[in-house]
């Protein structure tokens, strides 16, 4: 048997559908996603990451077809987890489910303000180079969140702005990888926090993509042992990640896209330090 460092979230996509739009993917999508095609595509990520890493599932619920996107569950950081305080009623009812599960899964439970939204590890991503965790807001998490965190969780923040409605998630434009790199969509960011990332990122670590390839959802990828799971990417893309040191793999998830997610969205990394 083979140990692996890493364990990913996930949660089975038995009820997932396109119910309500909260994102402008999900526009012009309302019942349109094929159920065994998302399964095919679904267990086609998992049985890659697989190969990579431990597996825990969460349980599907009925009515509540977002919760598939594990990403958003909360932000986990040594054993304690920040759950998210969605920004959409309609995502509101898995925060219970989302407690339960860390809960009995050992999990310290953090207490977080009432009143401030926050979308987990859609909006909060741990760098890989150094000890920086990068902030989105502006359209789920709320501006607030980036010094809170830093506060609670003793880790220093990056706050990036979000500027487009397509990119609503940090996760969706921006993907530490190993060794300090940076994939990365610069025009959903302002000006402000653009600057900030060459700031925080020497030119030769960053891998900033072109709108096709933004759009493919290059950036919401997996970054685990050394691979990129995505959904698509260019074969210019690849290359360049290819000379970077890593492998591609692309693991097409087209019905999910049609919810605003792809890869990364559909999980979350539990081993986190
Ligand atoms: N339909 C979901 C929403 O709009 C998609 C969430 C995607 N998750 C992510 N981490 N980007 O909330």
């Amino acid at each position: 048997m083979t140990s692996f460092p890493q364990t990913i979230l996930m949660c089975p996509p038995d009820h997932f559908e396109v119910a309500y739009v909260i994102n402008p993917w999900m526009e012009g999508h309302f019942a349109n996603t094929d159920d065994a095609l998302a399964h095919r595509q679904w267990n086609g990520l998992r049985d890659a990451i697989a190969q990579h890493a431990k597996l825990a599932l969460e349980p599907p619920q009925r009515d509540l077809p977002d919760i598939v996107f594990t990403a958003n569950a909360g932000l986990v950081l040594s054993g304690k987890v920040i759950l998210s305080r969605f920004r959409s009623v309609e995502r509101r009812g898995e925060e219970p489910h989302n407690r339960a599960w860390f809960a009995e899964n050992g999990f310290k439970i953090l207490d977080w303000p009432q009143d401030v939204h926050f979308e987990g590890a859609g909006d909060a991503l741990f760098d890989r180079g150094q000890a920086l965790l990068w902030v989105g807001h502006g359209f789920r998490s709320d501006a607030a969140v980036p010094a809170l965190l830093e506060k609670m969780l003793g880790r220093k923040t990056a706050a990036l702005n979000l500027v487009d409605p397509r990119f609503y998630h940090l996760d969706t434009c921006l993907c530490p990888l190993e060794g300090g790199h940076l994939l990365y969509f610069p025009a959903a960011f302002d000006e402000k926090s653009r600057a900030l990332i060459e700031a925080l990122i020497p030119p030769a670590k960053r891998i900033a993509v072109e709108e096709a390839d933004a759009l493919k959802f290059c950036c919401n990828a997996v970054d685990l042992d050394g691979h990129v799971f995505m959904n698509d990417a260019s074969e210019n893309l690849q290359t360049r990640l290819r000379g970077a040191g890593f492998t591609p793999v692309i693991t097409p998830l087209s019905e999910f896209m049609k919810a605003g997610g792809a890869a990364k969205c559909l999980t979350l990394k539990l081993v986190e330090t």
